[in-house]
């Protein structure tokens, strides 16, 4: 069931668990995740960053994709399809498409000019029945060409920009997305408190949860994250299983190279991990 993010966000917040945000990349991918969370009971979200709809050949494709797949899997779960990080006309480009939920990235604005847009956004949406993300402090790493620097969000931006009527806001809390280095110092609970205290019962996104240690997500979780993004440890997991099934030279058996068996086992592994994190995250039979 193709939904917006708002109630099962609110639940979560509310159950203090957390949602997965699983970023997809093509079909199987989408179907992986889409199976997995229908076998869990669990409410999840698929994220959809600009590159990965270019590459999807564009949102449209990715929209009626999720909602034929939703029907013809018979998908009872809560699913949102949430454009990630979002550039103003990517926005747009998700509301006409047919997205359930976007996520506004104004975070390399002056906050300003994020609250300005941000703003706008929240009145397109109210009207069209999405849920809409804002951030505030860009998360470090690279993605899709997009390098943040990882800062720590100001908690006092977070609560003018929670109180424009977002659903859901992703603040930096010293998250990078991909692989963390292996001097990272942490998350700061600080901050994360801190951004609690000032948005009150707004639902809080932690973004870049690959690699992010157990106990972490458990505790960020109890300070009011309510959901979690995942995209590289998804892909990393794909590309492992996919690397074993060639060297173990099993596309030269038989009908090895069919991509219906070439990618079986990239996509068994990608089940196995968005499992676990649900698991982690306390959303299974939470649909
Ligand atoms: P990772 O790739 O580090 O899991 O981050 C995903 C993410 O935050 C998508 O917005």
């Amino acid at each position: 069931m193709l939904v917006n993010a708002k109630d099962m966000l609110d639940k979560a917040r509310d159950g203090r668990y957390a949602v997965g945000q699983f970023n997809i990349n093509n079909l199987e991918w989408t179907k992986a995740i889409l199976l997995t969370a229908q076998e869990q009971q669990s409410p999840v979200i698929l994220g959809v960053s600009e590159g990965a709809g270019k590459y999807m050949a564009g949102f449209k494709t990715v929209a009626q994709m999720v909602k034929a797949m939703i029907e013809e899997l018979n998908i009872t779960v809560p699913v949102a399809l949430h454009l990630d990080h979002g550039t103003y006309e990517g926005c747009y480009k998700c509301i006409e498409a047919g997205f359930s939920s976007i996520m506004f990235d104004g975070s390399h604005y002056p906050i300003e000019e994020n609250v300005a847009k941000t703003k706008e956004l929240v009145e397109v949406c109210a009207q069209k029945g999405l849920s809409l993300e804002a951030e505030v402090g860009s998360i470090g790493g690279e993605e899709d060409g997009v390098i943040g620097m990882g800062e720590c969000a100001d908690p006092n931006e977070c609560k003018a920009i929670a109180d424009l009527g977002v659903d859901m806001l992703a603040a930096g809390i010293g998250n990078i997305h991909g692989k963390y280095p292996a001097n990272w110092p942490g998350l700061s609970f600080e901050t994360l408190a801190a951004v609690k205290e000032k948005t009150g019962d707004m639902p809080l996104v932690l973004h870049g949860g690959t690699g992010i240690p157990e106990d972490m997500i458990k505790k960020a979780i109890s300070l009011g994250v309510a959901k979690i993004n995942v995209n590289t440890e998804c892909q990393l997991a794909f590309a492992d299983a996919t690397r074993k099934y060639i060297e173990a030279g099993k596309d030269l058996a038989g009908k090895g190279f069919d991509p219906r068996k070439l990618l079986a086992p990239g996509t068994e592994a990608i089940k196995e991990t968005v499992r676990a994190k649900m698991e982690l995250f306390g959303s299974v039979g939470k649909a």
